[in-house]
């Protein structure tokens, strides 16, 4: 009996056996790629192979070692142990090296590499391609383009706006404080620092922390810390299409959009404004140039105006770099003072001596207040609101004591275990202002609150204004004490956070 071409059972085995092809296909890809992967490891630990790393999984690396939010205790053993810098696996073909020895540091802030495209392209998304993730010439170009906004000038007017903000903060925080119950600060601290950048670099009229969509802002910053920190770390969330097909992924995207509402709305109505109120000249001469005008008025090689991509992802980098880093260091600062009341005191009674008899603070105040801001320094040792910056290896890097690195490996300037190094800092738990004495010396390199370099915080003395200004009218107004119940447990996300919040007692002074 003769069977036809189309009969089923032909059918069938034809079907299985392209089957049987594609399994074979995909079993020798997948061979292929888990040879790579295994050769591609192997290169990874011989070129590391001079520094020594903490036991780790082949295929989990150094996950399995720690529970989720004790990695910086984990991290912080090792340092002890080894010197200079170890190695840290994320998974089996993944690591970075860590870096907290002031010489290494050094070598590498003297050098161009760029920022390190494994976990700094995970903020593209959110802050765009602004100052912060730029790199080469165009990093260059808006550098200079956006300094002359932190002018000396400039920068002082701003102190009377920040005095205004800190004071409706304290305002706020007076009225909540009725009960004796302790405050979670960070959220109220979070709020002024957004109003301040508002108010200087935007010109913002009213206030931020009065009104309910800042909040919103707030938290949307606060998800993508977590969000960023947690996508660096997981294997399966590296790619885009992936993770946004992902719950996280999906809850980062909505948070991007709270993110980009705020700052969109922000650059609408200053483009209204400006078409009121005319030319640049006249602009000028009426008032001081800000931060958005700047952006707005500048023009590019070729005579055109920032593209409007270029202008969002500024606008969008200042306002988070301009207020989550000093939300962040203002409140450890609050907590390291409430823990060491005797400082406290005395960084009181010098602002006292100074502003006692109700004087509004004015930029010479700051040049005069020492001890203060020798405990400043102290708190951004003991909690570098910048917990570590990344760098991609453009050529190889060999080290004072001769161990080497070569050319593509990702290194982590880690802030905060360079901060608590015991052979930078000596007995580095201890609270300690004398260290930043004016007679004391330390390695250039030893603190690095705002990163050093050609990269360093285009921002810093315009944090330092607010940070002596937020302490001096805290300290004015209440004692602060810790909450024993809640100690906060620091979390190295983009920015350091608590895991549990920072909750401290205010006492008002009479
Ligand atoms: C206490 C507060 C602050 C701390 C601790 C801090 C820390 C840092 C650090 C460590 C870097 C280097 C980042 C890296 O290499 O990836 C940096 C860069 C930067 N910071 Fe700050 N910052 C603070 C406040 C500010 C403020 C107030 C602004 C703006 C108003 C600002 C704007 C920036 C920008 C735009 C960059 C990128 C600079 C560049 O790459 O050229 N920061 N900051």
């Amino acid at each position: 009996m003769s069977v036809s071409v189309l009969s089923p059972s032909r059918l069938l085995g034809g079907i299985s056996g392209l089957l049987q092809v594609a399994c074979l296909l995909g079993l020798f890809l997948l061979l292929l790629k888990a040879a790579q992967l295994y050769l591609h490891r192997r290169g990874l630990l011989r070129a590391l192979k001079q520094f020594p790393s903490p036991p780790s999984h082949w295929l989990f690396g150094h996950n399995q070692e720690f529970q989720k939010d004790q990695e910086l205790q984990w991290t912080m053993k090792w340092v002890q142990k080894l010197p200079s810098a170890f190695p840290h696996w994320l998974w089996g073909t993944k690591v970075r090296m860590l870096l907290y020895d002031p010489d290494y540091i050094k070598m590498v802030l003297g050098r161009s590499d760029p920022k390190s495209n494994g976990s700094y392209r995970f903020l593209a998304p959110w802050i765009g391609q602004g100052l912060l993730l730029l790199d080469g010439q165009t990093w260059f170009q808006h550098r200079r383009m956006l300094t002359p906004a932190f002018h000396y000038d400039i920068l002082k007017p701003y102190v009377g706006l920040m005095a205004n903000s800190v004071r409706v903060m304290l305002d706020k925080l007076e009225e909540l404080i009725g009960q004796d119950s302790p405050v979670e600060i960070f959220q109220h601290v979070s709020l002024m620092t957004l109003d301040t950048i508002m108010k200087c670099a935007f010109s913002h009229q009213g206030s931020i922390q009065l009104d309910r969509n800042s909040q919103s802002y707030i938290q949307a910053i606060g998800d993508l810390n977590n969000l960023v920190f947690c996508r660096i770390r997981n294997a399966f969330h590296q790619n885009d299409t992936i993770y946004r097909l992902t719950p996280a992924g999906r809850w980062a995207h909505r948070a991007c959009q709270i993110a980009h509402q705020h700052t969109d709305q922000v650059i609408k109505l200053r483009k209204a404004h400006l078409r009121e109120e005319g030319e640049l000249e006249k602009v000028r001469r009426r008032r001081h140039l800000d931060f958005l005008d700047i952006l707005l008025f500048t023009k590019t090689e070729n005579g055109s105006s920032l593209p409007d991509e270029d202008l969002r992802a500024e606008v969008d980098t200042f306002m988070f770099a301009g207020h989550d880093t000093t939300a962040s260091s203002i409140s450890w600062i609050l907590y390291a003072l409430a823990k060491n009341p005797k400082h406290q005191q005395k960084c009181r009674e010098e602002i006292q001596s100074l502003l006692g008899d109700g004087a509004p603070i004015t930029w010479d105040h700051l040049d005069q207040m020492p001890y203060t801001t020798m405990c400043i320094k102290e708190a951004l040792r003991l909690y570098p609101p910048v917990p570590s910056v990344g760098r991609e290896l453009s050529k190889p890097i060999t080290f004072p004591d001769g161990r080497s690195l070569p050319k593509g490996t990702i290194v982590v300037l880690y802030i905060y275990a360079l901060h608590h190094n015991p052979k930078v800092w000596p007995n580095p738990e201890v609270f300690d202002p004398s260290r930043f004495a004016p007679s004391s010396a330390r390695h250039s390199h030893a603190f690095l609150p705002f990163s050093g370099g050609s990269r360093n915080c285009i921002g810093k003395q315009f944090a330092m204004i607010e940070l002596k200004v937020a302490v001096a009218l805290t300290l004015l107004r209440f004692k602060l004490l810790p909450d024993p119940t809640r100690v906060p447990t620091p979390l190295p996300t983009v920015v350091l956070k608590s895991k549990n919040g920072i909750h401290l007692h205010l006492r008002k002074l009479l």
